[in-house]
């Protein structure tokens, strides 16, 4: 089964080509960096125009890529959410047109359930039930137990920012740019992530729920000095950046590991999966290698962990099976969605 893919939550504009769920005949994704960097995030009205300007180039190229037309193409499956309102609605409208004008079904994909997916794709058929999701992206921070593809119960969330948005946050705090992610990353590699005792938050009577914005405020205290706000001056020698990037990322990093682990414990749980954008941090990975014991961690792979098409084409492949049935033209966009 052909599935063409399209996602458009955020700032990326994707569309791929998976075959039967897990074969990936092409990855296409246009990014809003050039964008949105001037601004330090995300601005929903600038990633809409640009979605609109590129979202048929997006797919087409796909198509080509695939070495196949709009035809040959046996579902159409789009992100329906959660995401920006604005930005969902031109990869839905945009799906439904298609499904429309070459009769083909259409369905509508969580992408929070995709990201997780994403870790599964090359494995699947090796993955044992129940395993422990964990989606640490710019939008969400959530630990999910999966019972089995499509069953899923939220055991751990985010009370404030989610990790990616921290991330961005603090990268503005430190001069840097858009998405803070990266920079943070690269910056932390020349700083030593003991220099300052930064935490993440604990959320009373709440084991594994996260609190990153304390954190966030605290690489302001450290930067501008106690009780500073965001306007006030710098204090802290340049020299010191990296090592409190590199503390951040630590603090940040080492909670989601710390509460992985104790939620897959719990759960019984053998396998770990990792989604989101922030998967794609290699201080993360190797937190994961240090402690995971024999617990197996699964990653998605290069292009699979910020957003894209082929996550969700792959999952389109399961669910369409499922229901043995498309969604109906009027499956309406959802800015949350919840587990
Ligand atoms: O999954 P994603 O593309 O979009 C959402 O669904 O939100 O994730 C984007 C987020 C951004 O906050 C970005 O700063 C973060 O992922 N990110 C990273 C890294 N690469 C991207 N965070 C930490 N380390 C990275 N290497
Ligand atoms: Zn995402």
């Amino acid at each position: 089964m052909l599935i063409l893919g399209i996602e458009s939550t955020c700032d990326e504009t994707a569309a791929a080509v998976v075959k039967d769920g897990t074969l990936i005949l092409s990855n296409v994704i246009s990014s809003q960096i050039d964008l949105h960097k001037q601004y330090g995030g995300v601005v929903p009205e600038l990633a809409c125009r640009r979605h609109i300007d590129v979202i048929i180039p997006v797919i087409d190229q796909a198509l080509k890529e695939a070495n196949l037309t709009l035809q040959d193409i046996d579902l159409i499956a789009v992100a329906k959410g959660p995401g920006l309102i604005g930005a969902l609605l031109i990869g839905l409208n945009t799906a439904k047109a298609l499904a429309l004008a070459a009769n083909k079904p259409f369905i509508g994909i969580n992408h929070i359930e995709a990201h997780l997916y994403a870790a599964m794709m090359p494995v699947l058929d090796k993955i044992l039930f129940p395993c422990l999701g964990v989606v640490i992206s710019g939008g969400h921070t959530a630990l999910v137990l999966i019972k089995s593809l499509g069953t899923y119960s939220l055991i751990g969330q985010t009370v404030d920012d989610a990790i990616g948005e921290a991330f961005d946050k603090a990268a503005v705090l430190l001069g840097l740019s858009y998405p803070g992610g990266p920079a943070i990353e690269e910056l932390a590699k020349r700083g030593n992530a003991t220099r300052y005792p930064l935490k993440a938050g604990v959320v009373k009577g709440q084991p594994l729920n996260f609190s990153f914005s304390g954190l966030k405020t605290n690489v302001l205290y450290t930067l501008k000095g106690q009780n500073s706000h965001k306007d006030s001056p710098v204090i802290l020698p340049p020299s010191e950046y990296a090592h409190l990037a590199a503390s951040f990322q630590h603090a940040a990093l080492s909670d989601v590991v710390n509460k992985s682990l104790q939620a897959a414990q719990q759960n019984n749980c053998q396998t770990i999966l990792l989604g989101g954008g922030v998967s794609n941090n290699c201080y993360l990975r190797d937190l994961f290698k240090k402690s995971q014991g024999t617990l197996t961690v699964h990653w998605p792979e290069t292009g699979l962990s910020l957003d894209n098409g082929a996550m969700i084409a792959g999952l389109a492949f399961h669910k369409f099976l499922q229901k043995n049935e498309g969604d109906s033209l009027d499956l309406e966009a959802l800015t949350r969605i919840p587990f």
